[in-house]
């Protein structure tokens, strides 16, 4: 049987500057739909940057230059013409540091629906409580969706944000080290959810942590200095790297 290419996002030749720092280079990396892909190497090498640029996030920023492709499904994301709020539904984002909004928990998943027009109350219940469950929290919050979201413990408030970006309906999910402010408990919650949303999104997860990308993830993309290295199989790329860079990266050498 001929291999089927689940390709969900295709980068092709992606160079980015900010001002005259050349921050990503020739960057050619295919994501795998419904499996979870980490980006690892050591800090300022370009792996926020590059989870960046997936939902042209960094477009925000002032002085960037962004020259290559990305492809999500066929679509070329930096095209004139693509709806950069309809792109951030489709990818969502979750940062370092859960940032809950200061408002209700229940509030806090309901907003990303309403922006996108739903205001029917029932429709809008389920939403969040479909999202809540998703991410495992609704058991521990479904008698205080009305408190303050930042009555939760940490941990709890970075399941929240997985719920608000569920609650979009993304096809794609981006987290940048969601768990680097995270205790040790929190950490594996995280990660089991992680391995779960895979069955349905494509989740792509930068991390410092090399346990967490060899644990966590099915593919691995080892970055140095604003190029990757070496990507493949996560098991293949902790087992047995191809480039020596890797190998010493992932042996504790440096970063
Ligand atoms: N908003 C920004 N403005 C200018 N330079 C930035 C910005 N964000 C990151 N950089 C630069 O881009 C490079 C890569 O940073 P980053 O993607 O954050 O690396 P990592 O996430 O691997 O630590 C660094 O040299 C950093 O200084
Ligand atoms: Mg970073």
């Amino acid at each position: 049987m001929e291999h089927k290419n689940d390709c969900k996002i295709r980068i092709d030749d992606l160079n980015l500057h900010f001002a005259d720092n050349h921050v990503l280079k020739g960057i050619n990396l295919n994501i795998p739909k419904n499996a979870i892909t980490a980006l690892i190497g050591p800090s300022g090498c370009g792996k926020s940057t590059l989870l960046r640029s997936l939902n042209r996030m960094n477009d925000i920023l002032p002085d960037v230059r962004v020259e290559g492709r990305v492809f999500l499904d066929d679509e070329d994301i930096y095209a004139d013409t693509v709806d950069l709020t309809h792109l951030r539904k489709r990818v969502g984002m979750v940062f370092q540091r859960p940032v809950a909004f200061p408002i209700s928990i229940y509030e806090n998943v309901a907003a990303a629906p309403r922006v996108h027009g739903v205001s029917h109350k029932e429709t809008l219940d389920n939403i969040v409580r479909s999202s809540l469950e998703r991410v495992g929290l609704w058991n521990e919050v479904a008698n205080k969706l009305r408190k303050s979201a930042l009555s939760l413990s940490l941990g709890q408030q970075q399941q929240l944000c997985i719920a608000r970006v569920i609650a979009s309906e993304p096809e794609v999910i981006l987290l940048d080290e969601p768990c680097s402010a995270l205790d040790p408990m929190s950490t594996m919650k995280i990660e089991e959810l992680m391995r779960q949303l895979a069955s349905n999104y494509t989740v792509v997860i930068v991390t410092h942590s090399m346990q967490q990308a060899a644990r966590a993830s099915d593919y691995t993309a080892f970055m140095l200095q604003g190029e990757i290295i070496e990507q493949g199989p996560t098991a293949e790329i902790f087992t047995a790297p191809k480039d020596k860079r890797t190998e010493n990266y992932i042996t504790g050498r440096f970063g």
